[in-house]
């Protein structure tokens, strides 16, 4: 702590740090600054002097702007401690990049890396010096909105993308956010908002290791979450605030609540009053609050009351202060705001050429009956709402601007450097039940054996508050996919959307299907790169993709259950864990997706049939390219522990590794297996392995049967 912050809490009454401890959205707060600003002000009760003294600002940037609300404010402060300026900068500034669910697909972290320090960069120009962002709440349920804020369905992985963001928005000279903590993203019934209830095993296991992870690697912030938690709102959870975020964990960083939580407790019937709200965040530790004012309004008197102490406040204060001093805003308080460089910087050319790059990356094909990549001598044409569509930047997207953004037709045309035919074939609003488009799409596109239909779910479909109940292609545009098959077109689909989608209705008249996500601002050229086997797609999904909505939550990593159907069949349905009308297996799995060449992987082998504890293995199997291009592919590593103490999933994801391969060329590809990572969470509670069997599983994706035994000698 510097001399400069201690005298400060020296010096600040109890009113002024409560405000220090508060933050708002400058619309509230600075209504008069800027013309740039709009708003109501005084919509949470604070006084003119309250607003003098807030603590930080979100979701407000520009760097003109920025510059102009910290002079106001500090000519308002009596402290002149500065503002400091948070945003949701989640896959982009000005230049967006693929919602995270799309990058995760990549399975590369120095990637998400290189984007978030691309981000970070434009963001900082911008007048932002902290991101809400990485977002690593484990989702297993497409139907809720924020999956694509997610890098999927598995622990390990979203931990290891989650580390990546964190360096990446460091090294670009930005401070960051964990959130949601925790479990956000088991809202029952995908509904957003909705309750959660997660043993303290399943917690511990599944949806705390992303969090921790992040916190290890230096995340400046954590957030906590909105969700009721096994029956307490998060911001009430000591165990998770104090005792294991703080005290196991040792995160020292800034706990800041999600927006308006603390006073949602309310809502929530958990506490009566906003005053009790006050004392139980700050009993917890949390030691910034967003968007509510018990703080504001509570805190000095529950000091005077005695009901907290002085000290507890002063430590949020400190954490506060010291997170201002990391971000150099006591030496200069607009950070690094420069408008006339953000100019050059934003939608740079190496920017863009990094946006493109990502999207090639995050593809995932999921089908391919020999129809792609297209021959670009062959003439085609486009269909669907998404042909021509620009806002291809999904949920989240900042400052990111449609108008930036290319289109798939724009994408291919500049590749071809020739016209493309397209219709929409679904007019207005294209979640609405018309189909009265079609007829004239087939006639536009009459003339062109192969059509790339174009079609998913708009970018306001996913995100924030957008979940849905039923995740299937919209109609309309299920039936164009339909009648220009059955009219004897060759169809290629390009799905967008911000979630997994059920495709089972389109996937019979499809004779391939490039999952393109919410690519960003340069969708439609990477779009363009992967159809014309410019690029070869690479990425693989990170989550299940389910035949039914009614799947919904599934994912790789279950259980067996005491009454498992296998074979997956529908005609073995009786009284065993299954639907009558629905396969259990997803349509496609974790891991799952093709390249453009074919693959072979046979011969697991061990170097060792035995492991001791601390002792390790080296796994290994024979990869062919069989097909007739270069390519690569994502062989994975996965375990099971067949029997133990406490159940454990029928597949566990334990490495990955990408090999290229020429066409025709064979590797062995190796994994190192260490007795470490067969440990869980016994039945004792303790983090250990246990003796007995284990299936050591490498495969192209999650459903892989190709496996060696190994034993655990203890
Ligand atoms: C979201 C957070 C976000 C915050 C600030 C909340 O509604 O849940 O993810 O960081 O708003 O915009």
């Amino acid at each position: 702590m510097t001399e400069r912050i201690e005298k400060l809490i020296e010096e600040m009454s109890l009113e002024e740090k409560a405000r220090q401890l508060t933050q708002v959205n400058a619309k509230i707060v600075y209504t008069a600054t800027t013309a740039a600003i709009t708003g109501t002000g005084g919509a949470m009760g604070l006084s003119e002097e309250d607003k003098a003294g807030i603590g930080s600002v979100l979701n407000f940037s520009g760097a003109d702007e920025e510059k102009a609300v910290q002079d106001d404010h500090l000519s308002k402060d009596p402290h002149k401690i500065p503002l400091i300026f948070m945003q949701d900068v989640i896959h982009g500034c000005h230049t967006i990049f693929p919602v995270p669910l799309a990058l995760g697909c990549s399975f590369d972290e120095a990637l998400a890396e290189e984007c978030a320090e691309m981000s970070a960069v434009e963001s900082r120009l911008n007048g932002v010096q902290l991101t809400f962002s990485p977002m690593v709440d484990l989702v297993r349920d497409a139907r809720w909105g924020r999956v694509m804020e997610s890098t999927g369905e598995d622990p390990y992985l979203n931990g290891l993308m989650g580390k990546a963001f964190v360096r990446g928005y460091h090294k670009g000279g930005m401070l960051c956010c964990v959130k949601h903590f925790a479990a956000y993203g088991a809202a029952e019934a995908g509904r957003e908002y909705n309750t959660t209830d997660v043993s303290e095993r399943n917690l511990k296991e599944y949806f705390l290791p992303a969090y921790r992870a992040c916190v290890e690697e230096g995340a400046d912030l954590v957030m906590s979450s909105f969700n009721l938690l096994n029956g307490i709102p998060l911001n009430g959870h000591k165990d998770l605030l104090v005792d294991t975020l703080r005290k196991e964990w040792g995160f020292d960083g800034v706990l800041i609540s999600d927006y308006a939580a603390v006073k949602e407790m309310i809502a929530h019937g958990y506490l009566e009053t906003m005053e009790e709200c006050a004392e139980t965040a700050i009993g917890n530790e949390l030691d910034m609050e967003m968007m509510s004012s018990a703080y504001v309004r509570h805190l000095p008197e529950l000091v005077k009351e005695g009901k907290v102490s002085e000290e507890r406040v002063n430590e949020s204060l400190r954490r506060v202060l010291e997170m201002k001093e990391k971000a150099g805003l006591f030496e200069c308080p607009y950070g690094d705001t420069d408008a006339e460089k953000a100019k050059d910087v934003n939608l740079s050319p190496a920017h863009r050429a990094l946006a493109r790059k990502a999207a090639v990356r995050s593809a995932v094909l999921l089908k391919n009956g020999g129809v792609l990549p297209l021959s670009a001598d062959r003439p085609f044409a486009l269909a669907g709402p998404f042909a021509e569509e620009k806002n291809i930047l999904g949920s989240w997207a900042c400052h990111g601007r449609p108008e930036d953004a290319v289109s798939v037709k724009e994408g291919l045309e500049a590749a071809l450097g020739r016209k493309l035919v397209s219709a929409k074939g679904c007019e207005g609003d294209i979640l609405a039940a018309d189909e009265s488009g079609i007829p004239a799409a087939l006639e536009a596109v009459k003339g062109f054996k192969t059509i790339v239909a174009c079609i998913g779910e708009p970018s306001a479909s996913s995100g924030e508050g957008a979940s849905r109940a039923d995740i299937r292609i919209p109609a309309p545009q299920a039936a164009l996919v339909k009648a220009l098959k059955e009219a004897g077109h060759t169809v290629a689909a390009v799905v967008f959307g911000g979630r997994p989608q059920v495709l089972s209705e389109i996937e019979p008249y499809c004779d391939a299907i490039l999952y393109a996500w919410q690519p960003g601002t340069e969708g439609g050229n990477a779009i363009a790169d992967l159809l014309l086997g410019k690029e070869e797609p690479t990425a693989r999904l990170t989550m299940s993709f389910p035949r039914k909505t009614g799947q919904c939550p599934i994912y790789y990593n279950c259980f067996n259950t005491g009454r498992p159907r296998i074979p997956d069949t529908l005609e073995n349905s009786n009284y065993i864990s299954s639907y009558r009308d629905t396969l259990n297996a997803p349509l496609y799995p974790f891991g799952y997706g093709l390249g453009y060449t074919d693959w072979e992987l046979k011969g697991v082998r061990l170097s060792s049939e035995k492991i001791v504890e601390g002792g390790r293995v080296t796994v290994s199997a024979l990869l062919k390219n069989t097909g007739k291009r270069a390519g690569s592919a994502l062989v994975q590593l996965y375990i099971r522990d067949r029997f133990a103490s406490v159940v454990r999933p029928l597949k566990e994801l334990k490495g990955f590794q990408r090999v290229s391969l020429a066409a025709g060329e064979e590797r062995e590809v190796c994994f190192d297996l260490s007795e470490e990572m067969l440990r869980f969470y016994t039945a004792s509670g303790e983090f250990a392995s246990e003796a007995g069997k284990f299936d050591v599983f490498v495969g192209l994706d999650s459903s892989t049967s190709l496996s060696a035994e190994l034993t655990l000698v203890k």
